[in-house]
């Protein structure tokens, strides 16, 4: 019998590039080659599908972020039966066969957010993780919310700020977002890795985050600011019928300096620390994994998700996000949080392969 063949597509055409190389390389390091036949592809910044070169680089080097290289053969989208078509320009067409499963390593819009599950899901092509629902609201920090609090999860207070908003009604946007006192923090409403966030303390500064904030995304959310610790969970589907499990709950910690986790302290050396287990009751640890797969039921997610909670001087747990394609270097909190629970994270990776290559494709 032939090996299933997995497709291991990075990139994207989004400000997370980098950090999907990151996470791909991993998983390509990590996937049992005697298992599976792998097939690494990349999507350039600019939207082109291309084989990964050999000597592509997935890591930051010398602080220098990785980008996919190009020079690989440009690839056709999968078509109707799931193949592969390779091509460059003069030359003839290479049938590259069709594809078992697609690993979208991927975060962020047009990439974490249902349009390339969209595109394979049309393909009839089986993926790794969240389908296109779950992975457009979960992208979507207003939307998000709305479920979770539907599903009784407790989340902060927040206004949200659409592009008419804010070019024909910026005064009453303000007012509206002052009302949450400050300092509030403000965000693309769809992005990640912290990109476009920033925290205002007025509002001279409030008005500078929402156009930076708007660099990434017309839709912002601007969100009163919590006080407590950052604790996260990873929630994984089961291989049967059994419901979703959460692994032991994780505490990081921002230790570079910064005053939240923005992009470099979750993405350079040695500025932030995951504690697993949190040093938190038993009892917060067991209601935070009950609320993390409550997160992820709620949004009806497929494959994995990490669930991130603020736990309050006062005791309280309240809900910030989740994210339904997580860093996933090995390193990264969710490999992290499976591994301190039992899952090596090649067993992980093989977990994900193993769930998406049991549903059928279509609607579940
Ligand atoms: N409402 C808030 N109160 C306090 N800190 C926040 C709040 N929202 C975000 N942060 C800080 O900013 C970080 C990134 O925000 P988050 O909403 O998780 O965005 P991303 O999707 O980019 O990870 C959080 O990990 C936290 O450190
Ligand atoms: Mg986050």
């Amino acid at each position: 019998m032939s090996k299933p063949r997995v497709a291991v597509v990075f990139g994207g055409r989004n400000s997370e590039h980098a950090v999907s190389l990151m996470g791909a390389g991993s998983v390509l390091d990590a996937i049992d080659r005697t298992k599976y036949e792998v097939i690494p592809i990349g999507i350039a910044q600019d939207g082109r599908w291309v084989l990964a070169a050999s000597d592509q680089r997935f890591a930051i080097e010398s602080g220098e972020l990785p980008v996919v290289d190009t020079s690989g053969a440009a690839l056709a989208l999968p078509s109707g039966d799931s193949s592969l078509v390779a091509y460059d320009p003069g030359s003839i067409p290479v049938e590259l066969g069709s594809v078992d499963v697609v690993f979208p390593v991927m975060h962020g819009p047009f990439a974490e957010d249902g349009t390339i599950q969209g595109l394979l899901e049309m393909a009839g092509v089986r993926y790794v993780g969240s389908g296109v629902l779950a992975s457009a609201v979960g992208m979507d920090k207003a939307h998000m919310k709305t479920v979770m609090a539907a599903a009784g999860l407790p989340t902060g207070r927040y206004v949200v700020v659409r592009d008419r908003d804010w070019r024909i009604g910026r005064e009453c946007v303000l007012k509206e977002a002052e009302e949450l006192g400050y300092p509030v923090f403000v965000k693309p409403a769809r992005a990640g890795s912290s990109q476009g966030i920033s925290k205002a303390s007025d509002r001279a500064e409030l008005e500078a985050a929402v156009e930076a904030a708007r660099q990434h995304d017309p839709k912002v959310i601007i969100e009163a600011a919590i006080v407590g610790r950052e604790i996260e969970c990873a929630v994984l589907q089961s291989l049967g019928d059994e419901p979703a499990t959460a692994s032991m709950p994780g505490e990081v910690r921002v230790e570079g300096g910064q005053d939240f986790f923005d992009f470099e302290a979750k993405y350079y050396p040695d500025q932030m620390s995951l504690t697993v287990p949190a040093d938190i009751p038993q009892e917060t640890a067991e209601e935070l994994r009950a609320m993390a797969v409550r997160a992820f039921e709620a949004l009806e997610c497929e494959g994995l998700a990490r669930v991130d909670f603020f736990y309050t001087p006062e005791g309280q747990v309240i809900f910030n996000e989740i994210n339904t394609m997580p860093g996933f270097t090995s390193l990264s909190v969710a490999p992290q949080l499976w591994a301190a629970s039992g899952l090596s994270y090649p067993a992980l990776v093989d977990r994900l392969v193993q769930l998406a290559l049991s549903r059928s494709p279509g609607l579940r």
